[in-house]
């Protein structure tokens, strides 16, 4: 496994204006403040109390550039930040997969497009070969998004399903 060659980089989606790129600490203020707009959004299935919780210092600390970081990307349009995808760093080549929208960005297929083109990253740059992602029983629109991309569930937990991509 290697670092990302270009953590900054815009990387485009399918939907025009639409890019993922890396975040950094610079952008911990800015990724905190949304995640509070919407913390009633966030925190509907209880998957986020932690994400709202936390402190600029614990976003700054988490968007580190550490070997054994978390990869989150944000997804901007128009410089706006509407959410984020985060490769999860579990055991390499095999990686998780935690994402949310802000509520305004939902509706559009956003979110496909933007794992899609996180996981393109993932295979190319990172080498990984394998996404395994849990939702909480009754998401119903997350389950919608990992099914679209070809995701299968592998194993029913008590408030959880897991799901596992192999990447190809
Ligand atoms: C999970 C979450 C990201 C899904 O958001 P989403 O907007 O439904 O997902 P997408 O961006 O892929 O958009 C899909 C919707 O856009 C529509 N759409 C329009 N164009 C589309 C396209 N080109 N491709 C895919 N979908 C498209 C789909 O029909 C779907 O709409 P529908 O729900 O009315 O059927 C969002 O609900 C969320 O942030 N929830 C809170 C956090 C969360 O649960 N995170 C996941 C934890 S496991």
């Amino acid at each position: 496994m290697s670092a990302p060659a270009a953590p900054n980089e815009d990387l485009p989606t399918e939907l025009p204006g639409v890019v993922v790129r890396r975040l950094t600490a610079v952008d911990a203020v800015r990724y905190r403040s949304v995640v509070r707009a919407n913390a009633e959004h966030l925190g509907r299935d209880g998957d986020w109390q932690d994400e709202i919780a936390a402190s600029i210092g614990d976003v700054e600390h988490r968007f580190g550039d550490a070997p054994d970081a978390d990869r989150t990307f944000g997804i901007f349009e128009v410089g706006v930040l509407l959410g984020q995808v985060t490769l999860v760093h579990g055991a390499p080549p095999k990686w998780g997969l935690g994402y949310w929208l802000t509520d305004a960005a939902t509706g559009r297929g956003v979110m496909t497009v933007s794992i899609r083109a996180v996981l393109t990253h993932a295979r190319v740059t990172l080498g990984a070969t394998e996404v395994l992602a849990r939702v909480s029983h009754g998401n119903e629109a997350s389950i919608a998004v990992l099914e679209r991309l070809g995701f299968a569930p592998i194993a029913r937990l008590t408030s959880s399903t897991r799901w596992r991509r192999v990447l190809s």
